[in-house]
């Protein structure tokens, strides 16, 4: 059992007032809270350490490289890595697939195919198109039903020798779907595919295990797991690692440079050109600690209780729609009011002090799969309580009054 309120004292933010309102926050799937144990790590590291790292002979920058490698084997061991440098630290979620989409322009060939779902967000749509322009491969899509739920008979009808990549999400950002990728993974290696999972949405709630899952790559951002902005991971097999090219030139990403040939790193070094967000990638590991001190399973055990509460006291609500009712989600729920546009409602919460997403949440492929122009989304987390919930549900119900 989770001791909500100790845990509420460790996030500053939760105290304040909005609109002169108690702050709720529930837009925890755009980006999570930070914990005071977060903010002290990185006003440690700009008060004390602060010097660039695997350049210096100095103290500093020494200490600054420790901390930096530490982070990157708190990263290995959270997500079951094999090997630190098969974590690549990159600057969130959207740029470890680009890095991935631009390292298989060399590798896909005309008529080749790559498979994404029905369910993705943008960053998971718009890089395999621009990869598909590139190269002449084709984008077959899986399907998906009114639940939600990706139609797995189809994916596996997909699935041929030409297909080289799927691309899927763990879950679902705009109705948190949790989607079968074990059965996504196995189905495709059968067919010598290669696979890449986006966990953006799955790290907040699930403590993947990539050895376990056998995924060939696995990304996430720092920010939705109570860390910072600006700073995320990709997990890589070493063998595909070692397959792609550098994704920028830069310092640090080199062996040794002449105007007549440039040879590159090893891993994860060839990955990381530039000086990178160390006081983020520092927070990062800082962040995982936090977690994993609370507990995925009571977190997501509790997070769960949340969502049953509150999707039972929203469908009291008439007119109230929710999208996304899959057996298998997470504590993201979607919905939409009769006649009501999603960003009118939204505004009036605002007014109540409590934090929603309205929009198509860079999903929009859902949205014309439901035909509707957005969604209301309430995302909850682990430092969310029943009572926030509560106030939520009569705030739409004002909102509706108002509305109508
Ligand atoms: N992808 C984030 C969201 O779903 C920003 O809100």
């Amino acid at each position: 059992m989770l001791d909500i309120k100790n845990i509420r004292q460790d996030f500053p933010i939760l105290n304040r007032q909005v609109n002169g309102k108690p702050l709720v926050y529930f837009d925890n799937a755009a980006t999570s809270q930070t914990p005071q144990q977060v903010i002290d790590v990185i006003v440690d590291y700009y008060t004390n350490y602060n010097a660039n790292i695997h350049r210096g002979v100095h103290s500093l920058s020494q200490e600054a490289t420790d901390k930096y490698e530490q982070a990157r084997n708190t990263i290995q061991n959270h997500f079951n890595a094999k090997h630190a440098y098969e974590i690549i630290l990159t600057s969130g979620t959207t740029e470890s697939i680009n890095l991935i989409a631009h390292g298989f322009t060399s590798l896909l060939q005309k008529e080749d195919e790559i498979i994404v779902s029905a369910l993705e967000h943008h960053s998971n749509i718009v890089p395999w198109q621009m990869l598909c322009e590139k190269t002449g491969a084709i984008l077959k899509v899986i399907p998906m039903n009114l639940n939600g739920e990706l139609e797995m008979d189809t994916y596996s009808a997909l699935l041929s020798d030409k297909t080289k990549l799927v691309f899927v999400n763990h879950i679902s950002n705009a109705l948190g779907t949790i989607n079968p990728i074990e059965s996504i993974i196995k189905q495709a290696h059968q067919v010598g595919a290669a696979v890449l999972i986006d966990g953006a949405q799955a790290c907040p709630h699930i403590k993947p295990d990539v050895q376990a899952l056998d995924v060939d790559f696995y990304v996430a951002s720092a920010h939705k797991i109570c860390g910072p902005t600006g700073v995320g991971m990709l997990y890589g097999k070493e063998e595909w690692l070692e397959k792609l090219p550098p994704y920028q030139g830069g310092g640090e990403m080199i062996a040794t440079v002449s105007f007549e040939k440039t040879t590159y790193a090893g891993l994860p070094h060839k990955f990381e050109a530039g000086t990178p967000n160390i006081c983020g990638g520092i927070a990062f590991a800082a962040a995982i600690d936090y977690m994993n001190s609370i507990g995925f399973n009571a977190i997501s055990s509790y997070e769960n209780e949340l969502l049953d509460y509150a999707t039972e006291k929203l469908l009291d609500i008439e007119g109230l729609k929710i999208y996304g009712t899959s057996k298998n989600k997470t504590s993201v729920i979607s919905f939409n009011i009769e006649n009501i546009h999603p960003y009118d409602v939204g505004t009036l919460l605002d007014k109540m002090g409590i934090a929603v997403r309205t929009g198509h949440h860079c999903a929009q492929p859902i949205m014309d799969f439901f035909k509707i122009p957005g969604t209301i989304r309430a995302s909850f987390a682990f430092y969310n309580t029943k009572e926030e919930i509560d106030t939520l549900v009569e705030a739409v119900k004002k909102a509706k009054m108002m509305l109508s």
